[in-house]
């Protein structure tokens, strides 16, 4: 239910915020004995660093990192630039929409590899899919126009069965598209990259920097105990009173957050979602949750104009049931088989969930199971703050979030044939239509130019998935059959999420639910093109969850 104005200024300006000591973190903030450090905010050079393209092609180098390249802890590869003297280590693409793309690709580690797009509409020869790979000391161009509409889109590997290592490793960067909407917006709030709008990259990490999934990571994705916001951990953010513009991608292999911000007395404050995968919503909403799982974005707003000096607030991740109830499919005998799961009888109305009374503990056979299955010290769904702000000035700012954003026409449904896709597991794999990735297959074929709607239904007996598909931003239609705590947070009466509206490339769908989606197959690239389509748990993209796509 949206909040008015007068009751987010409630919940911000009435409260006595309990105004803490900066050196006294509030209790639960990183776990108990970390020391805070200062948010890492990308400048215009170094890790994540802001790199407008112009005509010159980007000579961009996956490689190794040394000390030199001042990484965030733990990332021991990434990709490399060197611009105008500057050194850049995973740049920030900044491009303007519609402007040509040229991007001289070298492999510099010691497996084969490619950079895909994630969310660019190009054609499947740019799109770097995982169909052609860069072999160790090759290369690969790649030249394209940003065709998208303004958004937060992102780069990384897509080798298949090598993607979920390589990221792990430190195999990511931002692409900004800018176009008139975008300009608008930041002219009308005095935005500021760097300053007042800033990117939050949230990658979960385990102590161990090498990557070594065991058969429970690749069963329920591989999660870490650690969340870095852009490589920092333990991060706070100093601020000044006036509204800020976070830009939130989850670049973790496998965790799924339910972001939301709190007073340090925990008293919830909600936001202002702008837009989310696809670029900026035709207007702001209102909002106090918002799940996020891996590959998609938010672009948030917060106003903290009416808070004073010394007041602290927290991003948090709150607690959730995660929903894995695979154990349930993979025991393997089939006379002892669990019967299918019942989501009321299974309490998921309630905020706290037994995990060893639900079976949570992984496959017997993995010896590593017991700790490392399920997030460790960390499972899935726990709540944690993550990000802390501080007050620190007070200053006039009087601007006021833009009634409308942009303008996004519904995609015309008249022509639209539907197509059903099942998510499920059978035979020790992730499943979509009971088949997995086979190399040049292409299961699902389109013809351009059409509209489709995918009717996205995963069983009872499953987990969340985070279903991506490359080149074709969707719109989501509705969700059927969610679970409770899902429905809980519709905003319409076809079951949508905030998070859902606009344009999406990646839509996590639950146990027991539907998702339907609109996709536009318009297509201006000569010839076949084949795309993928997968869930964006990395070691589920990486076990096969995964299908060709071929638009011709
Ligand atoms: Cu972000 Cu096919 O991936
Ligand atoms: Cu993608
Ligand atoms: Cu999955």
């Amino acid at each position: 239910m949206p909040l008015s104005r007068r009751e987010f200024i409630k919940a911000v300006g009435g409260l006595a915020l309990a105004s803490l000591p900066p050196e006294a973190p509030a209790a639960g903030w990183c776990g108990a004995d970390a020391h805070a450090a200062p948010l890492f905010v990308p400048r215009d050079r170094g890790f994540l660093g802001r790199l407008g393209l112009g005509e010159q092609a980007l000579t961009l180098r996956a490689a190794a990192l040394s000390a030199r390249d001042s990484a965030p802890a733990g990332l021991t590869w990434g990709y490399v630039a060197q611009v105008g003297g500057r050194a850049y280590l995973n740049p920030t693409l900044v491009l303007h929409r519609d402007q040509r793309v040229r991007v001289d690709f070298v492999n510099g580690i010691d497996e084969p590899t490619i950079v895909h797009w994630h969310g660019l509409a190009v054609d499947s020869r740019n799109d770097g899919g995982g169909t052609t790979l860069a072999e160790p000391g090759g290369r690969y161009a790649y030249d394209f126009g940003a065709r998208n509409r303004s958004s937060l889109y992102w780069y990384h590997p897509h080798p298949h069965g090598l993607t979920a290592g390589q990221v792990y490793r430190g195999m990511f960067g931002l692409v900004e598209i800018t176009d008139e909407d975008e300009s608008r917006l930041r002219a009308a709030l005095d935005l500021v990259p760097g300053k007042s709008e800033i990117p939050l990259v949230l990658q979960d990490r385990r102590a161990e920097a090498r990557y070594a999934a065991t058969d429970a990571d690749r069963m329920h994705g591989f999660l870490g105990e650690n969340v870095l916001i852009n490589g920092s951990a333990c991060p706070y953010l100093d601020v000044e009173t006036r509204i800020y513009r976070f830009r939130v991608l989850n670049a973790s292999n496998a965790r799924t957050y339910r972001l939301g911000w709190r007073t340090a007395a925990g008293t919830p404050v909600p936001f202002t979602l702008i837009g989310n995968d696809g670029g900026l919503f035709p207007a702001p909403r209102d909002c106090t949750d918002a799940y996020l799982a891996s590959a998609e974005r938010l672009d948030v707003l917060l106003d903290l104009s009416n808070l004073g000096v010394g007041d602290t607030l927290f991003l948090e991740t709150r607690s959730f049931d995660p929903m894995h109830m695979e154990e349930a499919t993979a025991a393997p005998p089939p006379d002892q088989a669990a019967p299918p799961v019942d989501h009321a009888a299974m309490g998921h109305t309630m905020p706290e969930v037994d995990h060893a009374a639900m079976g949570h503990a992984a496959p017997p056979a993995d010896p590593h199971a017991q700790h490392a299955g399920h997030g460790g010290s960390f499972p899935e769904g726990t709540a944690r703050a993550l990000l802390q702000l501080r007050v620190r000035r007070k200053i006039a700012y009087r601007a006021r979030v833009p009634a409308q954003l942009s303008s996004l026409p519904e995609i015309d449904l008249a022509q639209a044939t539907e197509r059903p896709l099942r998510l499920g597991f059978a035979k020790g794999r992730w499943r979509i239509n009971d088949r997995v990735f086979a190399m040049g297959e292409t299961p699902i074929e389109v013809k351009r130019n059409t509209v489709e709607t995918w009717l996205i239904r995963n069983y009872f007996n499953s987990m969340p998935h985070a279903m991506h598909l490359h080149g074709f931003a969707f719109e989501v239609l509705e969700r059927q059959t969610s679970p409770d705590p899902i429905a809980a947070l519709k905003v319409d009466e076809r079951g949508r999420l905030a998070t859902d509206l606009g344009r999406k490339d990646t839509v996590l769908v639950w146990p027991g639910e539907s998702v339907r989606v609109a996709i536009d197959f318009a297509c201006p690239f000569p010839g076949d093109q084949t795309y993928m389509f997968h869930c964006h748990n990395l070691e589920h993209e990486d076990g096969g969850m995964m299908l060709g796509v071929k638009v011709s």
